[in-house]
């Protein structure tokens, strides 16, 4: 058996006591198997912050329905693939399947791993419910597998449709050369160009690199009233801003728009005054006014705490779709009694799931199981002292525009 780091071994701790603590459910499936399901995730990078968010978004769940869907126990068995490595997360998958027997596999922080790991869910037929990886081509080849999260793609067009209505008519576009980044362009230039914008420059960035000075010396030559960005959650974004902020983007009337978070929403503080204004889409704001955001955003809190040593974080967007696949995985389990899980029963399940979640109505697509929800743009601004992204404008219920 593979021996657990001492950081999945904490992790794996931490969750154990929160289960046991927050879980008390009936016993009518007690004598069932367990449900195991496979979480494969890039914990480590930055400093394993979406990791403690992702964690603390299922535990969220589980602090309000239990560990048990019809009292059958639903067990989660956690794997760090280490960054962006599609070796790593097909050699997981392949583990987890093979030696863990799991039933179902989650998570998937970066593209290239959710190729490689679809590529054994397809193989061996088993679920996998994408958490992160954003671009809208791994599903297509890959019937066992589903989405939670959001596409680049999905977040771009209404972003590149606010920017027209609100006059920014000209833009370059920066982004991650790789598949989220390309496919984010690509939506971007026929939704932008399509209703009258005017693209002036393009620049690719390679995906490891985090020195974004020569970047934003093209942005400012581009003169352009806008820049369209996209930098993925380990790309640096927090030296990105700064970087534009130092030279003075801002003062030069340039608007930052990215399609998801450029800035995680627990750094604007740290960012301070050089956030305010920067425009983002996502699928999800802090500040989503609805019960089940309050409740949940709570739950998120207390878990988190109970899990880090007391420490705070806000709940972002992939901590509400941690929450929402605890979902998903139940309403599986739900249907299917105390049997073993059976892989076409569980995609029947998903597809055309529709459900409230913390970040408004969602709803699986039947036919490309990729994920139907709003988009909200979203402005950074101080809310009783507190940098926040707030919604500033909706679109209802968006489709991906490219998978099919
Ligand atoms: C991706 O590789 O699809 C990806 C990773 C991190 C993000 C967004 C997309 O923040």
């Amino acid at each position: 058996m593979r021996k657990l780091s001492a950081f999945n071994a904490r992790l794996f701790l931490s969750a154990a006591l929160a289960f046991a603590l927050l879980s008390a459910r009936g016993a009518a499936g007690a004598d069932a198997p367990p449900v195991r399901v496979g979480i494969i995730f890039s914990y480590a990078i930055i400093g394993g912050a979406q990791g403690r968010a992702i964690d603390a978004g299922m535990a969220a769940w589980v602090k309000e329905h239990g560990d048990t869907v019809g009292g059958r126990k639903v067990e989660l068995i956690r794997r760090d693939d280490g960054g962006m490595s599609p070796d790593n997360a097909r050699r997981l998958a392949q583990e987890l399947i093979v030696q863990d027997h799991v039933d179902l596999l989650a998570g998937i922080t970066f593209t290239p791993n959710a190729i490689a790991a679809g590529a054994v869910s397809t193989a061996a037929k088993k679920p996998l419910l994408i958490i992160n990886a954003a671009t809208s081509n791994i599903m297509a080849k890959n019937p066992y597998m589903s989405r939670f999260g959001f596409t680049t793609a999905q977040m771009t067009v209404p972003l590149a449709k606010w920017m027209l209505q609100t006059g920014l008519k000209t833009a370059i576009a920066v982004y991650q050369d790789y598949g989220p980044g390309i496919e984010a362009a690509n939506a971007f230039q026929s939704a932008y160009t399509g209703g009258g914008g005017t693209i002036v420059d393009e620049v690719k960035i390679p995906v490891n690199n985090l020195d974004y000075s020569a970047y934003v010396q093209r942005i400012k030559d581009a003169h352009a009233q806008a820049a369209f960005v996209f930098i993925n959650a380990s790309g640096g974004g927090i030296a990105f801003v700064k970087a534009a902020r130092t030279a003075g983007l801002d003062k030069l009337g340039i608007t930052l728009v990215s399609p998801s978070d450029v800035v995680d929403e627990n750094d604007l503080d740290a960012l301070g005054d050089q956030a305010l204004g920067l425009i983002a889409s996502s699928n999800y704001a802090i500040v989503h006014n609805s019960a089940l955001n309050r409740q949940f955003s709570a739950d998120f809190r207390s878990a988190y705490a109970l899990q880090n040593g007391g420490a705070t974080r806000e709940p972002t967007s992939v901590a509400v779709t941690a929450y929402d696949v605890m979902h998903a995985i139940s309403n599986i389990v739900a249907a299917q009694g105390d049997g073993p899980i059976d892989p076409d029963r569980a995609m029947t399940t998903l597809r055309g799931m529709k459900f409230e979640s913390p970040r408004g109505p969602v709803a699986i697509d039947p036919d490309t199981r990729g994920i139907v929800q709003n988009v909200y743009i979203r402005r950074v601004q101080r809310v009783a002292g507190k940098l926040r992204y707030v919604e500033i404008a909706t679109s209802p219920m968006v489709k991906d525009p490219l998978e099919r």
